[in-house]
């Protein structure tokens, strides 16, 4: 969405400081031995006290409040009581909620506990990408020069991207125009961010794989060659003065 009057970034603001603290909070309630289920209904928990929805849910018929992919899966995992978190496990959650008809959408891979896998060199690489994508927008700069710091630094970091996954215009759905904010630079894409435009951008690091498929419980994305994906997400509103990261109070910067 362009956001064009007060009230408009204030309901950003709400929106994005609400799937935020929740992401923090889903976070630090992660144990080795709780399944993705109890966690995704500690979060559940959340969402009701402040009346907000689960914005997968209500876009797409998503079973649960928020997506918990856990070591090879890399978006849109299912909450399941099968799946019991372990010590090290590369958990990545992410946080979409519509609030008084604005929505924002936020996600972070972790390591859990000890980092047993040595995951942390992945996790850190995608937080740091994705801090120096973000600051590389400006009012009228090119949406795929984000696909090319992104790519760029993937490989300098010795790893890949995910090619078919992206960031997206938010606001006032989950997904809207721009429709794409590729990980790779995409030189047919001759879009440019404007002022005023509310996007959530987000990485996909991978150590091998360069596309996805689906499992077959219909949502759960995995690499199509194998290997391990770290995703950081913000929302942000584009200003003269720079983007305005409205997510920052997940603490992953
Ligand atoms: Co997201
Ligand atoms: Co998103």
């Amino acid at each position: 969405m362009l956001i064009k009057s007060s009230d408009e970034l204030e309901g950003m603001k709400r929106v994005s400081s609400f799937v935020a603290t929740t992401l923090q909070q889903m976070t630090a309630f992660a144990k080795p031995g709780m399944s993705t289920y109890e966690l995704d209904q500690f979060g559940g928990e959340l969402f009701k006290k402040a009346g907000a929805k689960s914005a997968p849910y209500v876009s797409y018929g998503f079973p649960g409040w928020t997506c918990i992919s856990v070591n090879q899966e890399i978006a849109h995992g299912l909450p399941s009581k099968k799946t019991i978190l372990k010590e090290g496990d590369l958990v990545n959650i992410d946080v979409s909620a519509s609030l008084h008809g604005f929505f924002a959408d936020n996600g972070g891979s972790f390591v859990l506990g000890n980092d047993v896998h040595n995951f942390g060199p992945l996790v850190e690489a995608s937080k740091r990408i994705l801090k120096k994508a973000i600051e590389g927008i400006t009012v009228d700069s090119k949406v795929n020069l984000v696909g090319r710091t992104i790519h760029r630094e993937a490989q300098k970091a010795g790893f890949t991207v995910i090619h078919d996954l992206c960031g997206h215009g938010v606001g006032r759905s989950l997904h809207e125009e721009p429709s794409e904010i590729p990980n790779y630079f995409d030189r047919w894409n001759r879009k440019r961010f404007r002022k005023n435009l509310v996007v959530a951008v987000e990485t996909f690091i991978s150590t091998k794989s360069k596309h996805f498929e689906t499992l077959d419980d219909g949502w759960t994305l995995v690499g199509n060659k194998g290997g391990f994906v770290a995703q950081h997400e913000h929302t942000l509103v584009i200003t003269e003065d720079g983007p305005m990261v409205l997510t920052g109070e997940n603490g992953y910067w």
